[in-house]
C-alpha cells in the first residue's frame, strides 16, 4: 500500500466553489514529486488536504493507513509538514529561533531533541546567522527559508513545499534543490508545487500536472515535457532545452544543458 493516498478526492470551499474534482494520486515513502499547473488549477487546495488543513468534501485521504477524516489536524501534522506559499501566513514568533522551536516543541519532543532538530534545520537552510533576529526584519527569501526550517525541525515523514521557488534568486533556488536532495536522502517524501520548469528538470523525476481542478498527467519528466497537448492544456511551457531537442527532432529526450552539449559534440 502507498504511504500517502488521495482517493477520488473532491473539495468544495464553504462559499460553494469546487476547487478540486475527483483527484487521485499516491506517493511512496522517500519519493520526491513536483506538482505543476497554472494558477487556480487546485494545487494548493490539493496539498492542504494532505496535511489535514482541509478535509475532503468527497473521497478519502489516507496517510500511513489513517484516514484524515478520523483525525485532528494536530494529529496529522505529526506526519505531514506543510510550508505555506506565503511565509507571512506561517510566521508568528518574535525571533527566528523561537519560530523554528515552535513545531517540535508542540509535538512534545524532549528539550535535547528540539535543540538538535532546530540546529540541523537552521544549518540545512543556511539561516544560522539569523537565529536571534525578528523574522519580519528579514527579506522575503530568508523568511521563506525560516518557514522551511520550521517544518524540517518537526521531522515529519512527508514535507510539502508550496511554491518555494517563487520570488527566489538563482542562488536560493540552488539551495532549495540541495535541501530537497538531502531530505530525500534521509528517506523523506517531498512534494513540491512550483512554476519553475527548470527547477523541476533539475530536481524531480516524477511530475504531476494539474489543470482545471483535476490531474491531467502523472508521469516522469521525459514523458511530461514532451507531451505538448498536456502542456498546452495546463498552459505550461516546455523547458528550454527540451524544446530545442524536440524541435530539432533529436532521438533522445534531452532535459539539461550538459546532455545537450554532449549530444551536439557527438554530432560534430
Ligand atoms: N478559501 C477559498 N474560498 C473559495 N475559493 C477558494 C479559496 N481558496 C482558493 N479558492 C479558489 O480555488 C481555486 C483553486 O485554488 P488553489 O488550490 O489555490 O490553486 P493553485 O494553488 O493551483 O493556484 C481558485 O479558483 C481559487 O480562487
Ligand atoms: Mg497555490
Amino acid at each position: 500500500m502507498s504511504f500517502l493516498t488521495l482517493n477520488d478526492v473532491t473539495y468544495c470551499y464553504p462559499n460553494g466553489f469546487t476547487a478540486v474534482e475527483n483527484v487521485s494520486m499516491s506517493f511512496e515513502k522517500g519519493e520526491s514529486v513536483a506538482i505543476i499547473g497554472q494558477n487556480g488549477a487546485g494545487k494548493t487546495t490539493t496539498v492542504k488536504m494532505m496535511n489535514g488543513l482541509l478535509k475532503p468534501t468527497q473521497g478519502d485521504v489516507i496517510i500511513g493507513g489513517l484516514n484524515t477524516k478520523e483525525y485532528t489536524t494536530a494529529q496529522i501534522a505529526k506526519k505531514v509538514g506543510y510550508v505555506f506559499q506565503n511565509p507571512d501566513d506561517q510566521i508568528f514568533h518574535e525571533n527566528v529561533k523561537s519560530e523554528i522551536r515552535f513545531g517540535p516543541k508542540n509535538l512534545g519532543f524532549s528539550e535535547e531533541k528540539i535543540e538538535e532538530n532546530v540546529m540541523k534545520a537552521a544549518e540545512l537552510t543556511g539561516i544560522v546567522p539569523f537565529l536571534d533576529i525578528h523574522p519580519y526584519n528579514l527579506p522575503y527569501s530568508l523568511k521563506k527559508f525560516v518557514t522551511i526550517a520550521s517544518v524540517i525541525a518537526m521531522d515529519t515523514e512527508t514535507i510539502i513545499l508550496d511554491e518555494p521557488t517563487a520570488g527566489q534568486d538563482s542562488l536560493a533556488i540552488k539551495r532549495l534543490g540541495s535541501i530537497i536532495n538531502s531530505l530525500v536522502q534521509e528517506g523523506k517524501t517531498i512534494i513540491t508545487i512550483t512554476h519553475d520548469m527548470e527547477f523541476v528538470v533539475e530536481n524531480f523525476d516524477r511530475v504531476i500536472v494539474m489543470a482545471n481542478k483535476r490531474v491531467v498527467a502523472d508521469s516522469n519528466k521525459q514523458e511530461i515535457f514532451w507531451d505538448l497537448d498536456i502542456l498546452e492544456e495546463a498552459m505550461l511551457k516546455q523547458p528550454h532545452i527540451s524544446r530545442l531537442s524536440h524541435t530539432l527532432n533529436f532521438k533522445e529526450k534531452i532535459l539539461n544543458i550538459d546532455q545537450m552539449i554532449d549530444t551536439l559534440k557527438n554530432i560534430r
